[in-house]
This record gives C-alpha cells, sequence and structure tokens, in this order.
C-alpha cells in the first residue's frame, strides 16, 4: 500500500524508524529480523540517520534489506554538523557504503544548523539530489518560516519535512500543515507514540474505547489518527524492536476512523494551538 504525492511519487504510508538500533550489538539480530519483518509487513519506508549509533543504525538497515532494495523507501539524514555544502556530499556517500546501496529515496538536513548558513546545505542537498545520489531531498524540524526559506533556496525542490507529531503533540497543526500542503511538501510524523503510550502514561480512555471497538491495539489507533485525510498528507515514522508491537502498528494500515471517532479522539487529546518552536544544532 502507497498513496502518490501531488509529486508523483509513491510513498508508503507507514515506515520503519530505526533510532537506537545498533547501540547494542548484542540486539542486532533481532533488530534486522524486525526490521525485515516490518518490510514484509508493508512497512516498507525505513527511516534511519548517520547519527543514529554513529552510522551502526544503517548497516542494520543494509542488513534487513538485503535484496529488498527496490522495495523499500530508504530514508536517511545528514547531522548539521555536517551541513557544509561538500560536507553533505562526504556524508551521504559515506551513509551510502554503510547502507550497501548507490542512492537513497530520500535525504534530510537532520536539524537546523546553528553555524551554517541555511543557502549552503541546501546547495549540498541540491548537488546530491542531481547527481542521483538521493531521488529527492528533504528538511527535519523546520517550523514553517524555514521550510519556506528551504523551498525558495532550492526552487521548491523540498519533498519531505519530517517533525514529530502525534496525538500528544499536535504543534505541527497550527501553521506548518497549511504551508506544506501550500508548497507541495510531505510531512512525515516521527515520535507518533512516544508521547501517547510511554511506559509511564495511562492509556486515554477514548483511545482505549476506540481500540477496543476495532479490536485493535491503543497504538494502531493513534497512528490511523495520523493516517486520516488531513490538510497536509502525512506518512509515519513508528520504531518498533518487538515483533508484538510491530504487529501492532501494521494493523494501521487496514484501520479506517470514523468521522465520530476522529472528533471523540480530537477532543480528549486537544491541540495546543502553539506552534513547532525552532530548535537548531
Ligand atoms: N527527525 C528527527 O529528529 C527524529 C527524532 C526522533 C525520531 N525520529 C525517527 O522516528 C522514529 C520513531 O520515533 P521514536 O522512535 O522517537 O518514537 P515512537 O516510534 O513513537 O516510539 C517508540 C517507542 O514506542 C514503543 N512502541 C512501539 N510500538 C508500540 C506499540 N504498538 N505499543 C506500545 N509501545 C510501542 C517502542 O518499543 P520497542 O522498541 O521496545 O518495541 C519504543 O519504546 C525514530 O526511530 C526515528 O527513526 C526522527
Amino acid at each position: 500500500m502507497a498513496w502518490t504525492t501531488t509529486r508523483g511519487t509513491e510513498v508508503p504510508p507507514l515506515g520503519q524508524g530505526t533510532w537506537r538500533f545498533g547501540e547494542d550489538a548484542a540486539h542486532r539480530t533481532e533488530e534486522v529480523d524486525v526490521l525485515r519483518a516490518g518490510i514484509e509487513a508493508g512497512l516498507t519506508l525505513i527511516d534511519t540517520a548517520e547519527a543514529y549509533a554513529e552510522g551502526r543504525s544503517e548497516e542494520i538497515v543494509r542488513d534487513a534489506v538485503g535484496d529488498l532494495r527496490d522495495q523499500v523507501f530508504l530514508t536517511t539524514k545528514v547531522w548539521p554538523s555536517h551541513a557544509g555544502r561538500e560536507d553533505v556530499l562526504r556524508s551521504l556517500s559515506q551513509s551510502l557504503k554503510r547502507l550497501g546501496t548507490d542512492w537513497v529515496d530520500l535525504y534530510l538536513l537532520h536539524w537546523p544548523s546553528a553555524k551554517t548558513p541555511l543557502a549552503e546545505t541546501m546547495a549540498g542537498l541540491v548537488d546530491v539530489l542531481e547527481r542521483g545520489l538521493a531521488r529527492h531531498i528533504g528538511v527535519s524540524n523546520f517550523p514553517a518560516a524555514l521550510l519556506e526559506e528551504a523551498h525558495r533556496l532550492t526552487d521548491g525542490r523540498i519533498f519531505a519535512n519530517q517533525v514529530r507529531y502525534g496525538l500528544a503533540t499536535r504543534e505541527p497543526e497550527a501553521t506548518l500543515a497549511d504551508v506544506a500542503a501550500r508548497l507541495d511538501t510531505s510531512l512525515m510524523a516521527y515520535s507518533p507514540i512516544r508521547h501517547v503510550l510511554g511506559p509511564d502514561i495511562p492509556v486515554n480512555g477514548v483511545l482505549a474505547d476506540v481500540a477496543r471497538a476495532h479490536d485493535v491495539s491503543p497504538a494502531a489507533v493513534a497512528l490511523a489518527w495520523i493516517l486520516r485525510p488531513a490538510a497536509a498528507r502525512w506518512v509515519v515514522v513508528v520504531k518498533a524492536a518487538r515483533r508484538a508491537h510491530l504487529a501492532d502498528n501494521a494493523a494501521a494500515l487496514g484501520l479506517t476512523l470514523s468521522a465520530a471517532e476522529l472528533d471523540r479522539l480530537d477532543r480528549a487529546f486537544p491541540a495546543s494551538g502553539e506552534d513547532l518552536t525552532l530548535q537548531a544544532f
């Protein structure tokens, strides 16, 4: 299952995150196995970054993807300390080696840089796009005004902006979602359940109710809520190291919430009205 962006690219709506993968060598086999099972379950977008476990997360992704490279929409990211024009190319070349591939589907600037002018980084991203090392380019953690700036600097080539979004973290709705829709930029939601179903967070009653009605887990409902029709079309990146969590999450692909359920969830998790704040590294 994939949705087609207005730019004509097919993107899987539900992807697998890999933050913290590769940090403990003892978990390597399980991490490779769960990613591979996720691809087989239809979670064919994989999100990684050069910064995750100092590149070892990318190596785990390589082992999981193996001969399925053509079925996977692969995303990785350059850390802002490597945001100079030449550094972007160098970082991506190293990522490609670790990933065992000649190209990524999407290459993102991980966070705004506090030191490197945005124009330099955007020139570096356009370079890798033009060399065919990345099929698409984008940014991450960009509030609306900065996204507009990136869009202008790349002649409209920013394909996606990856930001924190979920039932309990709705800041992108304040301004960013409308701006992204206008610029034809996809939005990718990260940490979609961490702030809704963390170990110390009691399961919200409405969420539990809706989950029971569909015989799915609260996590599946939290993910399906992001995939609802809305101003911007979201791609969701969720991380599961456990197979049981993966199975819960995959159920979101077949789950459609009714207007009444969306309305109940909206009231149970009201948006704060606050905008995404700018953080740079
Ligand atoms: N661009 C950025 O700056 C940025 C920042 C943060 C994250 N990301 C990306 O987005 C991905 C997802 O975000 P995230 O890892 O922060 O948070 P997340 O996916 O919202 O949550 C992951 C946590 O939730 C647990 N979990 C997974 N499925 C569950 C389920 N069905 N029920 C209950 N708990 C479940 C996981 O446990 P187990 O692992 O034990 O299964 C893990 O502890 C990251 O891995 C990364 O690829 C990007």
